[in-house]
């Protein structure tokens, strides 16, 4: 069985002050070793603080994006280089709210994904479809070309670096998760797609649902098949629900 993932988007969300209260209040919940993988993805802004904190732990840190070319004249961006060197070893590209309020496309993801997983970053990849696309009947034809654009040129060798999460738009931030069937539904469409390019190193890519993912649901939800983990955004910010989902994951 595939080791969970509990990954937590933080957003904007967090003064530095905050940031170190909450990571400490995480780290003496959890049981140690964890049972899960669990990525950290703060604000730009408390990259530092967090990396200083989980250092020594095996919780890891990711960031929220990235930019695609290593450095150069490119106002306001952070390069796969400069996260690194931040101490991320995770990004988190292509989510719902880049795709949505900032425009990034497909081709922009894709640029994304190959620099940093050329860097040495691993990849947690969103995919997900708008409540408009769902009622069209469109889920599939959305996952499918999204998780296309994204993976057309990237060499199989990077499958274990890249992760997938499933997050419908309509579920993000809206207390409405999806049902086990739509998940179920939406995990197989992933995997079967990941088949088609990753071929039988498809098998060990993680795949995780995102959206309103809660201490009382979070049981149900890992148990849906090809559901290997979650990416949490409002419940990553309190301590005591964050920790809970961890626990449930590490069992
Ligand atoms: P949410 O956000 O858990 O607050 O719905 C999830 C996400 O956007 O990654």
């Amino acid at each position: 069985m595939k080791r969970k993932i509990v990954a937590a988007n933080w957003k904007m969300n967090m003064l530095r002050s905050d940031a170190a209260g909450l990571l400490n209040a995480v780290i003496s919940g959890v049981d140690f070793p964890l049972g899960c993988d669990v990525i950290i993805a703060p604000p730009y802004t408390s990259l530092d603080v967090a990396r200083n904190i989980l250092s020594g732990t095996d919780l890891e840190l990711g960031a929220q994006d990235v930019f695609w070319e290593l450095s150069g004249a490119y106002t306001g961006e952070v390069s796969p280089s400069m996260l690194i060197d931040a101490g991320c070893d995770w990004v988190i590209i292509g989510h719902s709210e880049r795709r949505a309020i900032f425009g990034e496309t497909d081709d922009i993801i894709k640029k994304k994904v190959e620099a940093s997983l050329r860097t040495g970053l691993k990849v947690i990849l969103c995919v997900g479809e708008t409540l408009e696309q769902r009622n069209s009947n469109e889920v599939s034809k959305i996952l499918s070309s999204q998780i296309e654009g994204a993976v057309k040129d990237i060499d199989k060798k990077y499958s274990t670096d890249v992760v997938f999460a499933y997050e419908p738009v309509w579920a993000i931030g809206t207390g409405k998760n999806a049902t086990s069937g739509q998940i179920e539904a939406a995990h197989k469409i992933i995997m079967d797609d990941l088949i088609a390019h990753f071929e039988k190193d498809a098998h060990n890519i993680r795949i995780l649902y995102g959206g309103s993912v809660k201490e009382d649901n979070i049981k149900e939800i890992l148990s849906i098949r090809n559901v290997d983990g979650v990416l949490v955004g409002g419940a990553s910010l309190d301590s005591d629900s964050f920790v809970k989902i961890i626990e449930y994951a590490g069992v």
